[in-house]
């Protein structure tokens, strides 16, 4: 076929000629265009357009046209190529083009990745494919090659990888100052959602990747079907989270049962990768192994394929590289389809249920952010999910109807039994009534935390279906009913607690973070604007917990910073050193190698330089004393602290920027480390940012082989942010002390030269 008759047919109706009595279609005839409810889409550009006129533009325009024209040309490449799959591992390209040479011209050969499962061949002619076609068996070197034509696919326009498709990360500064303008605490809640949620070029980020897999697992498992679940698509989406797919293969099994003998030539599975397996006899995890090893050498991206058999649910877990995404392949999950559907009719039911989920969940996560030492999250984002949907049912009047009550709405086209549970509900926001209560997001945040507060979860049984909590069932329950410290039943699979892996610990710890986070929302600070721009609403909410005694996070962001050994350093070096404080003098004075010297020997780009406040008023430790466990106390008081400051990110990039340093002439140990904080401060630009990135305190105590460096974030230090620099400083701190406590012991042995006794 010639290009022109291919673009003819590939574009749609074709225009009424020059001078015809007849009037053009209208531009919403054009088989691209979507209408919208108000204005239009083109589907091939993905385009909206408010009005007619501004359609017709969009279809005269430039951009349409070189898509059609490029949809044309792929379709006719489409139907010139052959999938072809069969040939031992090795073949190659030029093998493979001497081959189907022989049924016309080849244009392309294109590989797999790895060179080994299959490869697109192209002939010029159209005929030289058909002729391929008909050719009933095919062998190349001894085996037998499947050869069958190309998928057509759906050509749309697809954006650049990072263009468009991503947007800047959004930092916890970001949302910081982004909540803090809003008026008030309910006007924070629905930014929340927006500054979270997917960008719609997000969503075609993840499509595109769905239909991509769909592609490709149809070459091997004919009539599967990759159906996206979970956050993606339930209604609660935050920005780069994984992507849940269920690859569906009952229609595959379906297919292979009515087809068992049939001849090459007319079965589907014949031509797949599966024409040797028997779906339905081979056992999961090998199915798994062979969804995996799909993914890792057919799927473009796809990296880090790993396989879980042993999870509740086996996953096939990945990577994609362009789009960024990790991501989950199961193959028996069809009731998270149904649960995930019933989350988004939740979402959709009211609209404050997603602004209460993502303040929960993001109070969540900050809970267990604050906790480096671990204690992980309170509860995983289902659970938690469940829970805030449960409170919702339970509020008086309700906000959502519970299960049972929903599954006996009268919309009988959704009636649904998955793996023998009911899971029969509307699938249609529209067919429920609206909620009479009336209470504001923000009220239902602070009532949220109060409920659960002293909440009796180890003594009952949370059900979404019935919308109340029962008496717990005895722990050898006929529905095998895993209990434990929190029991939250799924609201469909009526035998699984959501909350089963929770520990008697972390259950504590839930309600502590939400006896907190009651008393808070009961202060003045969650309800009122600061005037003075400190945190307030749900930025003060969001900020971690502060270490409790008998906490984990107790004993968090310590640090613990090598000794010298005696002798180390001259005298004086130490009196330069050690920071001269009243209260540190228990500690640096006397011996030539002072024993709890650990700023005497810290660099200065990280405490005297741009990146970090001098010490230089070290505060006794009488107010803002961080708190310490008992077993700290004594020595503790021999220590000193500092407030600090960190003006710029000093750790972001530096492995890379000290990596190119190192190519060149320049310094070297403790003098490139400087070199390398300075050129990250002029990366930030001249001028000194108006306000530290965060403060923290510090202090110090000895130990018998180290001095343990104890950093106290700040209320309002953004928790995520003081993090990574809580990290950085882990594994910097001690190797810069060690360093230099060498090149002090080396300068005893040398002659001092003007430079030499100066700290870095
Ligand atoms: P996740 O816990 O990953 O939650 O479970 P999520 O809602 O996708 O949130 P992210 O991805 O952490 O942001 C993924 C999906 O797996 C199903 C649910 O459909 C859930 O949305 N699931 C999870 C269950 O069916 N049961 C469970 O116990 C957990």
């Amino acid at each position: 076929m010639a290009e022109g008759e291919a673009e003819a047919m590939a574009a749609g109706p074709a225009p009424a000629p020059v001078g015809s009595a007849a009037s053009p279609p209208p531009p919403e005839a054009d088989p691209d265009v979507e209408p919208l409810p108000r204005g239009f889409r083109c589907r091939l550009c993905q385009v909206s357009a408010a009005n007619r006129p501004s359609l017709a533009e969009h279809l005269r325009g430039k951009k349409h046209q070189r898509l059609r024209t490029l949809r044309a040309e792929r379709r006719a490449q489409e139907q010139r190529s052959l999938f072809v799959s069969g040939f031992a591992r090795g073949t190659s390209g030029a093998e493979l083009a001497e081959y189907f040479g022989a049924f016309g011209d080849v244009a392309t050969v294109v590989m797999d990745k790895e060179k080994g499962v299959y490869a697109i061949v192209e002939l010029r002619e159209a005929a030289g494919r058909e002729r391929a076609l008909a050719e009933p068996q095919h062998a190349l070197a001894g085996h037998r090659l499947r050869v069958r034509p190309r998928e057509e696919k759906v050509f749309a326009y697809s954006p650049r990888p990072g263009g468009g498709a991503r947007r800047e990360p959004l930092g916890p500064e970001k949302l910081e100052q982004a909540l803090c303008q809003a008026p008030d605490v309910d006007a924070q809640m629905s930014q929340l959602v927006e500054l979270l949620e997917l960008s719609e070029a997000e969503r075609r980020v993840r499509h595109l990747l769905v239909t991509l897999f769909q592609e490709v697992f149809t070459e091997f498992f004919p009539g599967c079907a990759v159906v996206p679940f979970g956050s993606s698509v339930n209604g609660f989406d935050t920005r780069g989270c994984d992507l849940d797919l269920l690859l569906d293969l009952e229609p595959t099994k379906s297919l292979q049962a009515s087809t068992p003998d049939a001849p090459a030539s007319t079965s589907d599975t014949e031509n797949s990768l599966l024409s040797d397996i028997d779906l339905v006899a081979t056992p999961a995890t090998e199915l798994l192994d062979l969804v995996a090893t799909v993914l890792r050498r057919c799927v473009p991206g796809v990296r880090r394929v790993r396989a879980v058999p042993s999870a509740r649910r086996p996953v096939v877990k990945f990577t994609h590289k362009q789009s960024a995404l990790a991501g989950d392949v199961s193959i028996d999950n069809r009731l998270a389809l149904l649960n995930t559907r019933f989350l988004r009719l939740c979402a959709d039911a009211d609209a404050r249920v997603r602004p209460l989920v993502y303040a929960v969940r993001l109070w969540a996560k900050q809970q267990g952010a604050g906790n480096p030492l671990g204690g992980g999250p309170l509860l995983n984002n289902y659970a938690l999910t469940l829970l805030v949907l449960f409170f919702l049912q339970t509020r008086s009047p309700p906000v959502l109807p519970t299960v049972a009550r929903l599954r006996d709405l009268p919309v009988k086209a959704d009636r649904a039994v998955v793996a023998g549970w009911d899971c029969t509900f509307p699938r249609d926001a529209a067919a429920l009534a609206p909620s009479a209560n009336t209470e504001t997001p923000s009220s239902l945040l602070a009532e949220f935390f109060r409920v659960f507060s002293d909440f009796d979860f180890a003594g009952q049984l949370v059900s979404l279906r019935e919308g109340r909590a029962s008496p717990l069932p005895p722990p050898e329950n006929p529905e095998g009913l895993k209990l434990g410290p929190l029991n939250l039943q799924d609201p469909f699979e009526l035998d699984h607690n959501v909350a089963a892996n929770v520990n008697a610990k972390t259950a504590a710890r839930l309600a502590r973070c939400c006896r907190r986070a009651a008393k808070f929302c009961r202060s003045l600070r969650y309800r009122r604007k600061s005037a003075k721009g400190r945190a307030w609403g749900l930025t003060r909410l969001f900020q971690p917990a502060a270490a409790q005694p008998g906490d984990a996070a107790a004993a968090a962001f310590l640090i613990p910073i090598p000794r010298a050994t005696r002798g180390a350093l001259a005298p004086s070096a130490s009196a330069r050193f050690a920071p001269p404080s009243p209260s540190s003098s228990g500690t640096f004075s006397g011996a030539a190698a002072p024993p709890g010297r650990p700023f005497g020997a810290i660099p200065r780009f990280l405490l005297l330089g741009e990146s970090v406040d001098s010490p230089k008023k070290p505060t006794a430790p009488r107010r803002r004393k961080p708190r310490r466990d008992a077993g700290e106390e004594e020595s503790a008081a021999e220590g000193a602290t500092w407030t600090c400051a960190v003006w710029h990110r000093v750790w972001t990039g530096r492995r890379r920027l000290r990596r190119r340093l190192l190519r060149g002439d320049g310094p070297r140990d403790l003098a490139l480390e400087r070199t390398v904080s300075q050129t990250i401060v002029h990366r930030d630009g001249a001028e000194r940012p108006p306000q530290p990135l965060l403060r923290f305190a510090a202090s110090a105590r000895p130990a018998a082989t180290h001095v343990l460096l104890r950093l106290l974030p700040s209320p309002d230090a953004p928790a995520p942010l003081f993090r990574d620099f809580y990290h950085f400083l882990k594994s910097f701190l001690p190797a810069a002390v060690r360093r230099r406590l060498g090149e002090g012991a080396a300068r005893e042995t040398q002659p001092q030269d003007g430079e030499g006794g100066s700290t870095p």
